[in-house]
Parts: C-alpha cells; sequence; structure tokens
C-alpha cells in the first residue's frame, strides 16, 4: 500500500499535486467556485474557525486570507480552549470547524457548542461520513484521500486550498474581487500542482539540509504574513516526528525573546517568499545571521538573488503569488520533517505518544 515508498508520509507528501488536481477539478468550475448556493458570505458580520493542531494552522492561515481578500473579521481558536471559554457569537456569523478525521473530540464539542447561536456550521472533511460532517449544515470535502501517516501533509495543502477558494469566494460575494480577478485566481489555481512537482523535486537537496537539521537540539521557523502559520506548521512537523524541539515565531516577534536562543548551533528556517513582507524577514535573518545561527532561506528567485548571500543553506522554489505561497511552501517543511525524522531513524508514520485521530480530549 505504500506505493514502492518507505513510508506512507513520504507517499502522502509525494501525492499531493495529484489530490490538489482532483479538489481543484471538483471546487473550480469554469470562471466559478463551485460550493452549495447556500453558502453567501456577502453580508456575514464575522467567521469563526476552529481546529486542532495542523488543522488550525490551516485555520490560523485562513484568516490572513478572509481579512485580506473579502474584508471580513475573522476569529481562530483551538478547539480545547474555544469549546469552554463561552465565547460569544454573533447570529449573523458562520463557523467553520477543520478535521482531517472529522472526530477529533474536541472540535466536535466546539462544533456543539456553536450550533443554534451562528447562522451556520460548515466543515471541512476529509472523511464524508464522519461525526463533525453529520452534524454540519454543510460539509466540504477536502478530497485528499486516506491519510495513514500520524503527520498530517496532503490533508493540510488540501484543507489550504479549499479555505482559500472560500476565501476567494467570500471576495467575490462582498464585492471586493471582481469577476476577471476572480477568473484570473482560479487560473493559477490549476498551477499550483505543477509548480508543487517542481517543488517536489528538489527533495534531494532538502535532505541534505534535514541531515544537519537532525543534528541540532532546537530549531527556529520563522514566517511573517500567512508564513507565520506555516512556521507554527513547521515546527509542530518537526517535533513530531523527528523529536527535535521546534518553535514557530512571527518573524517580528524574534527580537522579544527568541532571539535570546540563537548561536551556532540553532538552524533556523526562515519561509521568505519575496512578497511585501519580504525585506522585513530578510532584516530579521540578519540578526540572526549577526548571531551565528544557521539559517536555512526557503524563498523564490528574486528573494535567493537579493538575500540568499551568507545564509548557511538557500532553497529555491518556483515563483507564485503571495495568496497561494502558504500552499507550496508547505511541501519544503513536511520534507525537512520527513528526511530529519528518517536521518534519526524515528518511527516516521507511527511516531512515539501520537494517534493519528484523537478521539478523547
Ligand atoms: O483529524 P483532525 O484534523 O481533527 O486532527 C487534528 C490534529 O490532531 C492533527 O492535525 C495533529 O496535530 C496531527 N498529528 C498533525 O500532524
Amino acid at each position: 500500500e505504500k506505493a514502492g515508498y518507505k513510508h506512507f508520509m513520504a507517499k502522502e507528501i509525494a501525492e499531493q499535486p495529484i489530490v490538489l488536481a482532483d479538489a481543484i477539478k471538483h471546487y473550480c468550475r469554469g470562471r466559478q467556485i463551485n460550493v452549495p448556493d447556500e453558502l453567501d458570505f456577502s453580508t456575514l458580520d464575522r467567521l469563526t474557525l476552529v481546529a486542532c493542531g495542523t488543522a488550525n494552522y490551516a485555520c490560523l492561515t485562513a484568516k490572513y486570507w478572509f481579512e485580506s481578500l473579502a474584508g471580513l473579521p475573522c476569529e481562530v481558536d483551538i478547539a480545547s480552549e474555544f469549546r469552554y471559554r463561552e465565547p460569544p457569537m454573533p447570529e449573523n456569523s458562520y463557523a467553520i470547524f477543520v478535521s482531517q478525521s472529522g472526530e477529533t473530540a474536541d472540535t466536535l464539542a466546539a462544533l456543539r457548542y456553536a450550533k443554534e447561536k451562528v447562522a451556520k456550521i460548515v466543515s471541512i472533511v476529509n472523511v464524508p461520513t464522519s461525526s463533525i460532517a453529520r452534524e454540519s449544515d454543510v460539509a466540504l470535502p477536502i478530497l485528499a484521500g486516506v491519510e495513514v501517516g500520524v503527520a498530517s501533509t496532503k490533508a493540510f495543502t488540501c484543507q489550504l486550498s479549499v479555505l482559500l477558494l472560500l476565501a476567494l469566494k467570500a471576495g467575490h460575494d462582498r464585492g471586493r474581487i471582481d469577476d476577471k480577478t476572480l477568473a484570473d485566481h482560479l487560473k493559477t489555481f490549476a498551477t499550483l500542482p505543477g509548480l508543487m512537482n517542481q517543488t517536489l523535486s528538489r527533495e534531494a537537496s532538502i535532505a541534505v539540509m534535514a541531515a544537519a537539521v537532525a543534528e541540532a537540539q532546537d530549531v527556529l521557523f520563522l514566517g511573517r504574513g500567512a508564513m507565520f502559520p506555516l512556521a507554527l506548521e513547521g515546527a509542530l512537523k518537526l517535533k513530531e516526528i523527528s523529536y527535535i524541539h521546534a518553535e514557530g515565531y512571527a518573524s517580528g516577534e524574534l527580537k522579544h525573546g527568541p532571539i535570546a536562543l540563537i548561536d551556532k548551533n540553532v538552524p533556523v528556517v526562515v519561509l521568505a517568499p519575496r512578497d511585501a513582507l519580504f525585506d522585513k524577514t530578510v532584516s530579521n535573518m540578519q540578526e540572526v545571521m549577526a548571531r551565528h545561527g544557521k539559517v536555512i532561506l526557503i524563498t523564490d528567485p528574486k528573494g535567493a538573488e537579493e538575500a540568499g548571500l551568507g545564509t548557511w543553506k538557500t532553497l529555491t522554489l518556483p515563483e507564485i503569488p503571495a495568496i497561494f505561497a502558504p500552499i507550496l511552501y508547505a511541501l519544503p517543511a513536511q520534507l525537512l520533517a520527513y528526511h530529519a525524522a528518517v536521518a534519526k531513524g524515528t518511527d516516521v508514520d507511527q511516531p512515539r505518544n501520537l494517534a493519528k485521530s484523537v478521539t478523547v480530549e
């Protein structure tokens, strides 16, 4: 069943271009986004997004999209906090629950809390027959296929893709994105599987970086804007399967504490496409280099040209419009964790102490 791969995780990372192409086929019909008509974001006051673990990081990324593309205020919380916090929820809002398994106990409890309080309960799930899907008004499948590895990979990029499509729809519904711009975004979406393939072809150089990461005790991941949640996800992936201590930070937070950790033994992974915030991230990166931190810069050709000098390693990914970058940049973060774990010889698909689906709180 591993189709020649050493681990399910490797197979699932490699499958991403194919499953994403399936999801695009399902959700993009010509110039339209194909979701049930009852989903209408035009006059909503707010969105609330709730999930656990990796799915929560997909929600955090989506906050950047819903706010910037649709001007829709968006609250994100982890389910175990949300369910007990007694959060007020405006009636004229949707609550969106994201879960690969659809059976995560805290996320299901959070969904039950939100019922009757909001206009619609929406879920984004990989298992359409799951409890979370069944208890929602609208369940949107991510179409990732079965995910076996405990570390979520293809489900994450499919969750991100469905969330980005919803944010584009919200932007269109709310008059912020016109027909032509929407059509252009959908065209770019269709190029993503190809760009993912190009990114996966860099696996050998990522494995070299990972072999060095495997020797570290602590690793930091930095990103700004929508790359910040990806920094959190990169750190989670590395912790889960390689047991290396890793933290994700918003680059701008570096000076507020974590820079104290930097020395020559600390690899710092900087996720920085050449976007509007690039220069700010680069100046944070230079502060790390001045303290002899080992920078792994993940960027695009322009970013590598402008800032690649003096890093420990630079990985160059294909150029992509900024809103799509978190989906593409997830792949090297996954591969870095995977190869670090392989180098350490840990049980990649069944890491210690973890279960695929957390059905008790
Ligand atoms: O099935 P769910 O998406 O609800 O699971 C949520 C988390 O338990 C899950 O994402 C977990 O953090 C993964 N092990 C991450 O790789």
